[in-house]
């Protein structure tokens, strides 16, 4: 994994847009993995930035969300279509029929996520999967003791996730208790993953996720195994990484890094 400790959440999503930027210059038609919560929300600002004003197109792209609560309609405003419709979507020119969300209405789950595994394959897998991280180390809502092989799926939250998301509802009994969630499986078949983490509350998941052992404990660990990982973390989700000092030495003289001094 590459961790790149920046100074505060706005460089974080800077850097993380450049990246996606970067892609989409090297691939215009690239598969993008995206998530939701309030983690990667600085970063969909910056892709709107710069598709306003440097002209990043995304005429080509196609998208796949990680996950959906099961029983919010798309129109429910804490559902994650609409999350992404009103942080994204309506902002750039992604076509409307590229856009794949795990469906939290469906009445046949099994189906559902079976042809949304089928889906990511037929449009060439992912390029570039972004992620968040939950304060319990999850990746999507592949919640502690999660298969590291698993797929798509129906979920149910962990309670720690059910407090954690209980702020954007009305009360904690109205927070969804089961998920449509891309598995850690699906997630590892990405070509590159991003993750991404700010604030103290995620800096023992990321401690743990980047320097823990790989157990399904901790999904987010499990991207230990996969050639491709960067981490954007602000110095708040660095706080309890024992060798932050040496990723901030191999970002200053990595090769390609500007000299200093
Ligand atoms: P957050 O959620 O970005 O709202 O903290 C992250 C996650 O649970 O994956």
């Amino acid at each position: 994994m590459e961790v790149v400790i920046c100074a505060n959440p706005k460089e974080m999503a800077q850097r993380s847009a450049r990246l996606i930027a970067d892609v989409l210059n090297a691939k215009p038609n690239a598969v993008l993995g995206m998530a939701t919560g309030s983690t990667p929300l600085g970063l969909y600002q910056e892709l709107v930035r710069m598709h306003r004003a440097e002209g990043l197109d995304f005429s080509q792209v196609t998208t796949f969300n990680l996950d959906e609560y099961v029983g919010l309609s798309p129109q429910h405003e804490q559902s994650y279509h609409f999350f992404m419709q009103q942080n994204f979507f309506q902002h750039v020119n992604i076509p409307p029929q590229n856009v794949y969300i795990p469906s939290g209405t469906t009445s046949n789950c099994r189906a559902f996520c079976d042809w949304y595994e089928r889906r990511i394959k037929e449009c060439g897998g992912i390029d570039v999967q972004i992620l968040g991280i939950g304060s319990d180390g999850h990746i999507a809502f592949n919640e502690p003791g999660s298969s590291l092989m698993s797929r798509t799926r129906l979920k149910t939250l962990a309670k720690s996730t059910i407090d954690d998301n209980a702020r954007f509802f009305a009360s904690r009994g109205d927070v969804p208790i089961y998920a449509i969630t891309m598995g850690v499986g699906t997630i590892l078949e990405a070509r590159q993953c991003v993750l991404l983490a700010n604030g103290g509350n995620k800096a023992r998941a990321i401690a743990q996720a980047v320097e823990g052992p790989v157990t399904s404990m901790i999904t987010a660990s499990a991207l230990q195994l996969h050639p491709s990982v960067q981490v954007f973390v602000d110095a708040a989700a660095a706080g309890e990484l024992s060798m932050r000092e040496y990723y901030q030495w191999i970002q200053k003289n990595k090769p390609g890094a500007p000299r200093m001094g």
